[in-house]
């Protein structure tokens, strides 16, 4: 990453976790081993998990309602810099994202007057830059009836940010270059972000690709777990990779990107792996880049 690594930001976050030993390392590659990870690329099941968030945010009108349900579940350890941590508090990998995301926004989206997050889920990351940057347009596009319902609540609750929502489909928002979409808010020279969004759709990423080439944005910035940069000769990546392959999550998008540069038609900006995430695998590798 640049100018920092993972383990300067968690020390700027105050962060600070042990190593396992040994026998607890043996213990979770036997854990880990022992999993069947199952594909979860289900948007029916995240329209339910983000109508929940979004009926108890509906109440309390707390940010904290607003951290999806994944960062809540308890995590004893983390992958971390190339081994497992033991970090013994439920938030550790929400504390250390909030760092990163942080950090990635002062990068790479500063001086965009738009940003169009892809997979926008509960409309938190969309929150965290119109505080971060005041004044920018900011568009939220998800599958889920139920977190776009959530994004504009948050555009209603904060009439001082510019904040809309959209609904959209990975999948098949734009099959094929025959068929351009009739697109409600085209980003051309804006911004288009994603976090941990791509990663639901396997290798099924095509149709968002051709929206982005035909688009012509000024960068895309993706946090995502990018299967291509694990060392699959170490146990410890061999696991993460299992992990990715099991659940479905993304493959091939990076290759794609890098095939576009071989032929002139994009720019790599950074390609970073953080090595940083849940015991399972590494969700936060960062991949910038522009059409051109
Ligand atoms: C892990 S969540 C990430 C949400 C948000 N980006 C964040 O950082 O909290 C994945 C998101 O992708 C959305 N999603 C899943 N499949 C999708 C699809 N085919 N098209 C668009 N969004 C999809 C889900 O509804 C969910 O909001």
């Amino acid at each position: 990453m640049d100018k920092y690594t993972i383990q300067t930001l968690a020390i700027k976050a105050k962060l600070c976790w042990p190593n396992v030993d040994n026998s607890l390392r043996e213990r979770i590659f036997l854990q880990e081993l022992l999993l069947s990870p199952k594909t979860h690329a289900d948007p029916t099941a995240w329209n339910t998990a983000w109508a929940q968030l979004l009926s108890q945010y509906a109440v309390t009108n707390l940010d904290w309602d607003l951290i999806p349900y994944h960062y809540k579940q308890p995590a004893i350890y983390a992958r971390f810099y190339g081994d497992y941590s033991l970090t013994g508090s439920e938030l550790v990998v929400y504390d250390l994202w909030q760092e990163l995301r942080n950090h990635v926004f002062q990068m790479y989206l500063k001086n965009t007057p738009e940003v169009h997050e892809y997979g926008c889920g509960s409309g938190l990351n969309l929150l965290t830059l119109a505080r971060q940057f005041p004044g920018k347009k900011l568009v939220g596009y998800d599958v889920s009836p139920a977190a776009i319902t959530t994004v504009k609540l948050i555009a209603e609750r904060h009439p001082e940010i510019n904040l809309q929502g959209e609904q959209y489909s990975f999948i098949d928002g734009f099959p094929s270059n025959d068929t351009k979409p009739r697109l409600a808010i085209p980003f051309k020279n804006h911004a288009v972000l994603t976090c941990g969004a791509l990663e639901q759709v396997g290798n099924r990423w095509q149709s968002f690709l051709n929206l982005v080439m035909w688009q012509q944005p000024s960068i895309c910035v993706h946090v995502e777990p990018l299967l291509e940069l694990y060392d699959e000769t170490l146990l410890f990546d061999w696991l993460a990779a299992r992990y990715h392959r099991g659940r479905g999550y993304l493959e091939g998008f990076l290759p794609a990107i890098r095939q576009l540069e071989k032929d002139g038609r994009a720019e790599i900006i950074t390609c970073d792996r953080t090595y940083f995430g849940n015991v399972h695998n590494e969700g936060f590798s960062i991949l910038v880049w522009k059409p051109k």
